[in-house]
Protein backbone atom coordinates (compact mmCIF):
# COMPACT_ATOMS: atom_id res chain seq x y z
CA UNK A 1 0.00 0.00 0.00
CA UNK A 2 1.66 3.44 -1.21
CA UNK A 3 -0.94 5.89 -0.17
CA UNK A 4 1.45 8.55 -0.37
CA UNK A 5 3.24 8.76 -4.44
CA UNK A 6 4.52 11.11 -6.35
CA UNK A 7 2.24 12.22 -9.73
CA UNK A 8 4.53 14.14 -12.28
CA UNK A 9 6.55 14.38 -9.73
CA UNK A 10 3.94 16.15 -7.30
CA UNK A 11 3.69 14.25 -3.65
CA UNK A 12 -0.20 12.49 -3.98
CA UNK A 13 -2.26 11.65 -0.64
CA UNK A 14 -4.56 8.85 -2.67
CA UNK A 15 -5.46 10.98 -5.84
CA UNK A 16 -5.41 14.25 -4.41
CA UNK A 17 -2.37 16.23 -4.71
CA UNK A 18 -0.74 17.78 -1.48
CA UNK A 19 -0.53 21.16 -3.17
CA UNK A 20 -3.88 21.47 -3.99
CA UNK A 21 -4.74 19.87 -0.15
CA UNK A 22 -2.59 22.73 1.18
CA UNK A 23 -3.96 25.37 -1.13
CA UNK A 24 -7.50 24.33 0.64
CA UNK A 25 -7.10 23.37 3.89
CA UNK A 26 -3.84 26.00 5.17
CA UNK A 27 -0.82 25.03 6.71
CA UNK A 28 0.34 23.15 8.77
CA UNK A 29 -1.95 20.43 7.96
CA UNK A 30 -2.09 16.51 8.62
CA UNK A 31 -3.43 14.26 6.00
CA UNK A 32 -4.27 10.97 6.39
CA UNK A 33 -5.81 8.25 3.88
CA UNK A 34 -8.18 5.92 4.38
CA UNK A 35 -7.16 3.30 2.13
CA UNK A 36 -3.65 2.90 4.28
CA UNK A 37 -5.23 2.39 7.21
CA UNK A 38 -7.93 0.03 6.56
CA UNK A 39 -5.07 -2.12 4.48
CA UNK A 40 -2.98 -1.67 7.67
CA UNK A 41 -5.76 -2.68 10.00
CA UNK A 42 -6.61 -5.97 7.66
CA UNK A 43 -2.99 -6.81 7.86
CA UNK A 44 -3.76 -7.94 11.34
CA UNK A 45 -7.06 -9.47 10.85
CA UNK A 46 -5.63 -11.31 7.86
CA UNK A 47 -2.47 -12.51 9.83
CA UNK A 48 -4.75 -13.52 12.55
CA UNK A 49 -7.21 -15.51 10.98
CA UNK A 50 -8.03 -19.26 12.02
CA UNK A 51 -7.67 -18.18 15.43
CA UNK A 52 -10.25 -16.20 17.56
CA UNK A 53 -8.94 -12.62 18.05
CA UNK A 54 -9.56 -8.77 18.09
CA UNK A 55 -7.48 -6.40 17.09
CA UNK A 56 -7.64 -2.97 19.26
CA UNK A 57 -6.36 -0.06 18.21
CA UNK A 58 -4.09 2.02 20.30
CA UNK A 59 -6.41 4.70 20.38
CA UNK A 60 -3.18 7.23 21.58
CA UNK A 61 -2.11 7.05 18.20
CA UNK A 62 -4.48 8.58 16.39
CA UNK A 63 -7.23 9.22 18.05
CA UNK A 64 -8.98 11.39 15.41
CA UNK A 65 -12.85 10.25 15.18
CA UNK A 66 -12.84 9.60 11.58
CA UNK A 67 -10.17 7.33 12.03
CA UNK A 68 -11.85 5.67 14.81
CA UNK A 69 -14.89 5.49 12.69
CA UNK A 70 -13.13 3.71 9.25
CA UNK A 71 -11.63 1.14 11.76
CA UNK A 72 -14.80 0.46 13.77
CA UNK A 73 -16.35 -0.51 10.74
CA UNK A 74 -14.16 -2.89 9.86
CA UNK A 75 -15.34 -4.08 13.24
CA UNK A 76 -12.21 -3.16 15.16
CA UNK A 77 -11.98 -2.96 19.03
CA UNK A 78 -10.51 -0.28 20.87
CA UNK A 79 -7.52 0.20 23.52
CA UNK A 80 -7.94 3.10 25.55
CA UNK A 81 -6.16 5.19 28.47
CA UNK A 82 -8.38 7.77 29.53
CA UNK A 83 -12.65 8.64 29.79
CA UNK A 84 -11.74 10.85 27.26
CA UNK A 85 -10.56 8.18 24.83
CA UNK A 86 -13.64 5.89 25.74
CA UNK A 87 -16.07 8.91 24.60
CA UNK A 88 -14.15 9.59 21.31
CA UNK A 89 -14.51 5.25 20.71
CA UNK A 90 -17.95 5.37 21.46
CA UNK A 91 -18.95 9.24 19.44
CA UNK A 92 -17.01 7.32 16.53
CA UNK A 93 -19.14 3.88 16.36
CA UNK A 94 -16.98 1.72 18.44
CA UNK A 95 -18.58 -1.12 20.33
CA UNK A 96 -18.45 -1.09 24.20
CA UNK A 97 -17.54 -4.25 24.23
CA UNK A 98 -14.90 -3.92 21.72
CA UNK A 99 -12.99 -1.99 24.54
CA UNK A 100 -9.91 -2.72 26.56
CA UNK A 101 -9.03 -0.16 28.92
CA UNK A 102 -5.59 0.34 29.47
CA UNK A 103 -2.90 2.56 31.79
CA UNK A 104 -1.74 2.85 35.52
CA UNK A 105 -3.70 5.46 37.00
CA UNK A 106 -7.14 4.81 35.61
CA UNK A 107 -9.59 7.21 37.99
CA UNK A 108 -12.23 6.19 40.21
CA UNK A 109 -14.58 8.16 37.82
CA UNK A 110 -13.08 6.24 34.96
CA UNK A 111 -13.60 3.08 35.99
CA UNK A 112 -17.25 4.13 36.87
CA UNK A 113 -17.65 5.25 33.15
CA UNK A 114 -16.21 2.25 31.84
CA UNK A 115 -18.50 0.27 34.06
CA UNK A 116 -21.63 2.12 33.06
CA UNK A 117 -20.95 1.34 29.39
CA UNK A 118 -19.99 -2.57 29.64
CA UNK A 119 -16.13 -2.28 28.01
CA UNK A 120 -14.82 -5.64 27.29
CA UNK A 121 -12.03 -5.59 29.71
CA UNK A 122 -10.07 -3.79 32.40
CA UNK A 123 -6.49 -4.22 31.87
CA UNK A 124 -5.70 -3.80 35.68
CA UNK A 125 -1.92 -2.49 36.44
CA UNK A 126 -1.74 -2.87 39.98
CA UNK A 127 -3.21 -4.58 42.84
CA UNK A 128 -4.22 -1.55 44.49
CA UNK A 129 -6.44 -0.33 41.27
CA UNK A 130 -8.24 -3.81 41.38
CA UNK A 131 -9.23 -3.19 44.92
CA UNK A 132 -10.72 0.11 43.97
CA UNK A 133 -12.40 -1.45 40.69
CA UNK A 134 -13.61 -4.41 42.70
CA UNK A 135 -15.68 -1.88 45.27
CA UNK A 136 -16.40 0.25 42.68
CA UNK A 137 -18.39 -2.96 40.84
CA UNK A 138 -19.64 -3.98 44.09
CA UNK A 139 -21.59 -0.80 44.68
CA UNK A 140 -22.96 -0.46 41.10
CA UNK A 141 -24.05 -4.09 40.87
CA UNK A 142 -21.45 -5.11 38.83
CA UNK A 143 -19.17 -7.94 37.28
CA UNK A 144 -15.66 -6.43 36.13
CA UNK A 145 -14.14 -8.64 33.28
CA UNK A 146 -10.52 -8.21 34.48
CA UNK A 147 -7.26 -8.87 32.74
CA UNK A 148 -4.08 -8.72 34.82
CA UNK A 149 -1.08 -6.71 32.64
CA UNK A 150 2.03 -8.52 33.87
CA UNK A 151 5.37 -7.01 33.35
CA UNK A 152 7.67 -10.02 32.00
CA UNK A 153 11.18 -7.98 32.54
CA UNK A 154 12.26 -7.79 28.63
CA UNK A 155 14.45 -5.70 26.81
CA UNK A 156 11.84 -3.95 23.71
CA UNK A 157 15.57 -2.70 22.34
CA UNK A 158 13.55 0.20 21.55
CA UNK A 159 13.79 4.35 22.62
CA UNK A 160 14.17 4.20 26.70
CA UNK A 161 11.33 6.88 26.75
CA UNK A 162 8.96 4.13 25.11
CA UNK A 163 9.81 0.81 26.56
CA UNK A 164 7.25 -0.42 28.92
CA UNK A 165 8.39 -3.97 29.41
CA UNK A 166 11.38 -3.46 32.42
CA UNK A 167 10.76 -4.61 35.87
CA UNK A 168 11.89 -0.40 36.34
CA UNK A 169 9.40 0.61 34.49
CA UNK A 170 6.07 1.89 36.15
CA UNK A 171 4.26 -0.36 34.09
CA UNK A 172 2.03 -3.51 34.78
CA UNK A 173 2.66 -6.19 38.26
CA UNK A 174 5.97 -8.26 38.42
CA UNK A 175 6.13 -11.56 37.48
CA UNK A 176 7.10 -12.79 40.81
CA UNK A 177 3.78 -10.97 42.06
CA UNK A 178 1.37 -11.65 39.31
CA UNK A 179 0.03 -15.29 40.70
CA UNK A 180 -0.90 -13.55 43.90
CA UNK A 181 -2.65 -11.14 42.34
CA UNK A 182 -4.70 -13.61 40.28
CA UNK A 183 -5.04 -15.45 43.44
CA UNK A 184 -7.02 -12.17 45.31
CA UNK A 185 -8.66 -11.27 42.29
CA UNK A 186 -10.54 -14.72 42.18
CA UNK A 187 -11.97 -14.40 45.70
CA UNK A 188 -13.19 -10.94 44.89
CA UNK A 189 -17.07 -11.13 43.69
CA UNK A 190 -17.33 -8.22 41.74
CA UNK A 191 -14.13 -9.32 39.94
CA UNK A 192 -14.47 -12.15 36.67
CA UNK A 193 -11.11 -13.16 36.00
CA UNK A 194 -10.87 -13.12 31.81
CA UNK A 195 -7.03 -12.91 31.36
CA UNK A 196 -3.92 -11.76 30.86
CA UNK A 197 -2.18 -8.79 29.20
CA UNK A 198 1.37 -7.40 28.89
CA UNK A 199 2.76 -4.52 25.86
CA UNK A 200 6.81 -4.38 26.28
CA UNK A 201 6.73 -0.86 24.22
CA UNK A 202 6.83 0.84 21.26
CA UNK A 203 8.50 0.50 17.75
CA UNK A 204 10.06 -2.70 18.30
CA UNK A 205 11.29 -3.94 14.77
CA UNK A 206 12.58 -7.56 16.22
CA UNK A 207 10.50 -10.15 16.85
CA UNK A 208 12.45 -11.85 19.72
CA UNK A 209 11.29 -9.44 22.82
CA UNK A 210 7.80 -10.96 21.84
CA UNK A 211 8.71 -14.25 21.97
CA UNK A 212 10.97 -13.73 25.13
CA UNK A 213 7.69 -12.29 26.53
CA UNK A 214 5.05 -14.99 25.36
CA UNK A 215 7.45 -17.66 26.98
CA UNK A 216 7.17 -15.69 29.93
CA UNK A 217 3.14 -15.04 30.09
CA UNK A 218 2.37 -18.82 28.72
CA UNK A 219 4.35 -20.08 31.17
CA UNK A 220 2.57 -18.37 34.04
CA UNK A 221 -1.08 -18.81 32.03
CA UNK A 222 -0.06 -22.91 32.33
CA UNK A 223 0.77 -22.09 36.47
CA UNK A 224 -2.24 -20.33 36.71
CA UNK A 225 -4.58 -23.61 35.34
CA UNK A 226 -2.82 -25.71 37.91
CA UNK A 227 -4.22 -23.45 40.47
CA UNK A 228 -7.52 -23.84 39.35
CA UNK A 229 -7.74 -20.35 37.20
CA UNK A 230 -8.58 -20.60 33.42
CA UNK A 231 -8.55 -17.21 31.25
CA UNK A 232 -9.90 -17.27 27.99
CA UNK A 233 -8.15 -13.30 26.13
CA UNK A 234 -3.71 -13.43 25.86
CA UNK A 235 -3.88 -9.50 25.01
CA UNK A 236 -0.25 -9.49 23.81
CA UNK A 237 -0.24 -5.41 23.57
CA UNK A 238 0.92 -3.29 20.25
CA UNK A 239 4.73 -2.17 19.56
CA UNK A 240 5.04 -3.16 16.40
CA UNK A 241 7.80 -0.59 14.50
CA UNK A 242 7.31 0.96 11.30
CA UNK A 243 10.13 1.88 8.71
CA UNK A 244 10.92 5.79 9.51
CA UNK A 245 14.67 5.70 8.23
CA UNK A 246 16.01 2.69 7.15
CA UNK A 247 14.65 0.45 9.89
CA UNK A 248 13.64 -3.39 8.59
CA UNK A 249 10.79 -3.95 10.47
CA UNK A 250 9.17 -7.17 11.44
CA UNK A 251 6.51 -8.61 9.40
CA UNK A 252 2.77 -8.62 10.50
CA UNK A 253 2.51 -12.36 9.25
CA UNK A 254 5.60 -13.31 11.37
CA UNK A 255 4.73 -11.76 13.95
CA UNK A 256 1.53 -13.53 14.16
CA UNK A 257 3.42 -16.96 13.82
CA UNK A 258 4.87 -16.69 16.99
CA UNK A 259 2.42 -15.46 18.57
CA UNK A 260 0.29 -18.47 17.47
CA UNK A 261 3.20 -21.14 18.09
CA UNK A 262 3.85 -19.46 21.57
CA UNK A 263 0.04 -20.59 22.20
CA UNK A 264 -0.13 -23.59 20.94
CA UNK A 265 -3.10 -25.93 21.47
CA UNK A 266 -4.50 -23.15 24.33
CA UNK A 267 -7.73 -22.19 23.90
CA UNK A 268 -6.71 -18.55 24.07
CA UNK A 269 -8.11 -15.58 22.17
CA UNK A 270 -5.55 -13.12 21.25
CA UNK A 271 -6.03 -9.61 21.06
CA UNK A 272 -3.46 -6.96 20.15
CA UNK A 273 -3.23 -3.43 20.70
CA UNK A 274 -1.21 -2.04 17.42
CA UNK A 275 -1.49 2.07 16.92
CA UNK A 276 1.75 3.12 15.40
CA UNK A 277 1.64 0.21 12.85
CA UNK A 278 -2.15 1.39 11.88
CA UNK A 279 -1.68 4.95 11.78
CA UNK A 280 1.80 6.23 11.77
CA UNK A 281 2.56 5.26 8.13
CA UNK A 282 -1.17 6.46 7.04
CA UNK A 283 -0.21 9.91 7.49
CA UNK A 284 1.94 13.21 6.70
CA UNK A 285 2.15 16.59 7.58
CA UNK A 286 2.45 19.84 5.38
CA UNK A 287 4.25 22.68 6.79
CA UNK A 288 5.28 25.70 4.15
CA UNK A 289 8.70 27.27 4.49
CA UNK A 290 8.67 31.15 5.78
CA UNK A 291 11.88 31.77 5.42
CA UNK A 292 15.31 30.50 4.75
CA UNK A 293 18.16 31.83 6.40
CA UNK A 294 21.68 31.21 6.69
CA UNK A 295 23.82 31.46 10.13
CA UNK A 296 27.71 30.88 9.41
CA UNK A 297 27.97 27.88 7.43
CA UNK A 298 24.14 26.29 8.52
CA UNK A 299 21.46 26.79 6.41
CA UNK A 300 17.87 26.89 7.93
CA UNK A 301 14.45 26.48 6.61
CA UNK A 302 12.04 27.91 9.32
CA UNK A 303 9.05 26.54 8.19
CA UNK A 304 5.17 27.45 9.63
CA UNK A 305 4.95 23.98 11.65
CA UNK A 306 7.01 23.44 15.17
CA UNK A 307 7.33 21.24 18.06
CA UNK A 308 4.19 22.34 18.98
CA UNK A 309 2.62 20.21 15.88
CA UNK A 310 5.14 17.41 15.84
CA UNK A 311 6.63 16.81 19.48
CA UNK A 312 8.60 13.37 18.21
CA UNK A 313 11.87 15.11 16.56
CA UNK A 314 12.03 17.04 19.69
CA UNK A 315 11.39 14.59 22.76
CA UNK A 316 13.05 11.71 21.20
CA UNK A 317 15.37 12.45 18.40
CA UNK A 318 13.42 10.91 16.35
CA UNK A 319 13.66 10.64 12.86
CA UNK A 320 11.09 11.44 10.01
CA UNK A 321 11.64 12.11 6.67
CA UNK A 322 10.97 15.20 4.82
CA UNK A 323 10.31 16.16 1.26
CA UNK A 324 9.74 18.80 -0.80
CA UNK A 325 5.80 18.67 -2.35
CA UNK A 326 6.95 19.90 -5.73
CA UNK A 327 9.93 19.49 -7.63
CA UNK A 328 12.44 22.37 -8.15
CA UNK A 329 15.47 23.90 -10.27
CA UNK A 330 16.73 25.05 -7.21
CA UNK A 331 19.93 23.72 -5.91
CA UNK A 332 19.81 20.99 -3.26
CA UNK A 333 21.41 22.46 0.17
CA UNK A 334 21.54 20.75 3.50
CA UNK A 335 18.98 22.30 6.09
CA UNK A 336 17.64 22.18 9.28
CA UNK A 337 14.56 22.33 9.22
CA UNK A 338 12.86 24.43 11.94
CA UNK A 339 9.72 25.43 13.23
CA UNK A 340 8.85 29.12 14.91
CA UNK A 341 8.90 27.85 18.61
CA UNK A 342 11.12 29.79 20.73
CA UNK A 343 13.35 26.87 21.74
CA UNK A 344 16.32 25.33 20.25
CA UNK A 345 14.61 21.86 20.20
CA UNK A 346 12.05 22.99 17.87
CA UNK A 347 13.48 21.14 14.89
CA UNK A 348 11.49 18.79 12.54
CA UNK A 349 14.58 17.62 11.06
CA UNK A 350 18.30 18.11 10.98
CA UNK A 351 20.73 18.56 7.79
CA UNK A 352 18.39 17.11 5.30
CA UNK A 353 18.76 17.56 1.82
CA UNK A 354 16.22 19.90 0.48
CA UNK A 355 15.63 22.09 -3.13
CA UNK A 356 13.30 24.65 -1.92
CA UNK A 357 13.13 28.39 -2.04
CA UNK A 358 11.00 30.43 0.42
CA UNK A 359 6.98 29.82 0.03
CA UNK A 360 7.52 26.09 -1.31
CA UNK A 361 5.84 23.39 0.66
CA UNK A 362 7.14 20.57 2.54
CA UNK A 363 5.66 16.60 3.90
CA UNK A 364 7.20 15.28 7.07
CA UNK A 365 6.25 11.73 6.12
CA UNK A 366 5.26 8.86 8.43
CA UNK A 367 3.56 11.22 10.80
CA UNK A 368 0.42 9.53 11.01
CA UNK A 369 0.78 8.27 14.67
CA UNK A 370 2.14 10.31 18.17
CA UNK A 371 1.84 13.38 15.64
CA UNK A 372 -1.50 15.52 16.23
CA UNK A 373 -2.18 13.79 19.17
CA UNK A 374 0.68 14.99 20.96
CA UNK A 375 0.91 18.45 19.57
CA UNK A 376 -0.05 21.72 22.18
CA UNK A 377 -0.78 25.16 22.13
CA UNK A 378 2.34 26.48 22.64
CA UNK A 379 3.44 30.01 22.24
CA UNK A 380 0.13 30.27 21.93
CA UNK A 381 -0.58 28.44 18.66
CA UNK A 382 -3.51 26.98 17.25
CA UNK A 383 -3.35 23.36 16.62
CA UNK A 384 -3.20 22.44 12.76
CA UNK A 385 -6.54 21.29 10.62
CA UNK A 386 -6.46 17.27 9.82
CA UNK A 387 -8.46 16.26 6.20
CA UNK A 388 -8.75 12.57 5.51
CA UNK A 389 -8.37 11.68 2.15
CA UNK A 390 -10.27 9.33 0.34
CA UNK A 391 -9.45 8.19 -3.34
CA UNK A 392 -10.54 11.52 -5.15
CA UNK A 393 -12.00 12.86 -1.94
CA UNK A 394 -11.00 14.73 0.83
CA UNK A 395 -12.49 15.59 4.39
CA UNK A 396 -11.74 18.05 6.66
CA UNK A 397 -12.44 16.07 10.20
CA UNK A 398 -11.00 18.44 12.47
CA UNK A 399 -10.92 22.31 11.51
CA UNK A 400 -7.69 24.62 12.51
CA UNK A 401 -8.30 25.80 15.91
CA UNK A 402 -9.07 29.54 16.11
CA UNK A 403 -6.84 31.65 18.30
CA UNK A 404 -9.32 33.52 20.29
CA UNK A 405 -10.92 29.87 21.64
CA UNK A 406 -7.23 29.17 22.42
CA UNK A 407 -7.63 31.59 26.00
CA UNK A 408 -12.00 31.31 25.39
CA UNK A 409 -11.48 29.53 28.97
CA UNK A 410 -9.26 31.74 30.63
CA UNK A 411 -10.41 34.86 33.03
CA UNK A 412 -8.88 37.78 34.99
CA UNK A 413 -9.51 39.02 38.80
CA UNK A 414 -11.76 41.14 39.36
N1 LIG B 1 -0.95 -0.68 24.25
C1 LIG B 1 -0.48 0.01 25.30
C2 LIG B 1 -0.84 -0.41 26.65
C3 LIG B 1 0.38 1.12 25.09
O1 LIG B 1 0.88 1.78 26.13
C4 LIG B 1 0.73 1.50 23.76
C5 LIG B 1 1.60 2.64 23.50
C6 LIG B 1 0.17 0.76 22.70
C7 LIG B 1 -0.66 -0.33 22.98
C8 LIG B 1 0.43 1.08 21.27
O2 LIG B 1 1.78 0.99 20.94
P1 LIG B 1 2.21 1.11 19.39
O3 LIG B 1 1.62 -0.07 18.67
O4 LIG B 1 1.68 2.40 18.87
O5 LIG B 1 3.68 1.08 19.43
N2 LIG B 1 4.71 8.71 21.77
C9 LIG B 1 5.64 7.64 21.43
C10 LIG B 1 4.98 6.29 21.56
C11 LIG B 1 4.39 6.01 22.92
C12 LIG B 1 3.68 4.70 23.01
C13 LIG B 1 2.92 4.56 24.26
N3 LIG B 1 2.16 3.34 24.41
C14 LIG B 1 6.20 7.90 20.05
O6 LIG B 1 5.85 8.91 19.44
O7 LIG B 1 7.06 7.17 19.57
Amino acid sequence: MTPFKRVDGVLHAENQSCSALAEQFGTPLFVYSKAALESAWQEFAGALQGREHLVCYAVKANSNLAVLNVLAKLGSGFDIVSAGELRRVLNAGGRPDHIVFSGVGKSEAELREALAVGIRCFNVESQAELERLAVIAAQVNVIAPISLRVNPDVDAQTHPYISTGLKENKFGIGMQDARAVYARAVELDSIKVIGMDCHIGSQLTTIEPYRDALAKLISLVDELATDGIHISDLDVGGGQGIRYENEDPMDIGDWANCVKNAIGNRQLQILVEPGRYIAGPAGIMLTRVEYLKQNEDKHFAVVDAAMNDLIRPALYSAWQAIEAVEPSTEPAKHYDVVGPICESADFLGKDRELAIQQGDLLAVLTAGAYGFVMSSNYNTRARAAEVMVSGDAAHLVRKREDLDDLFAGESVLP
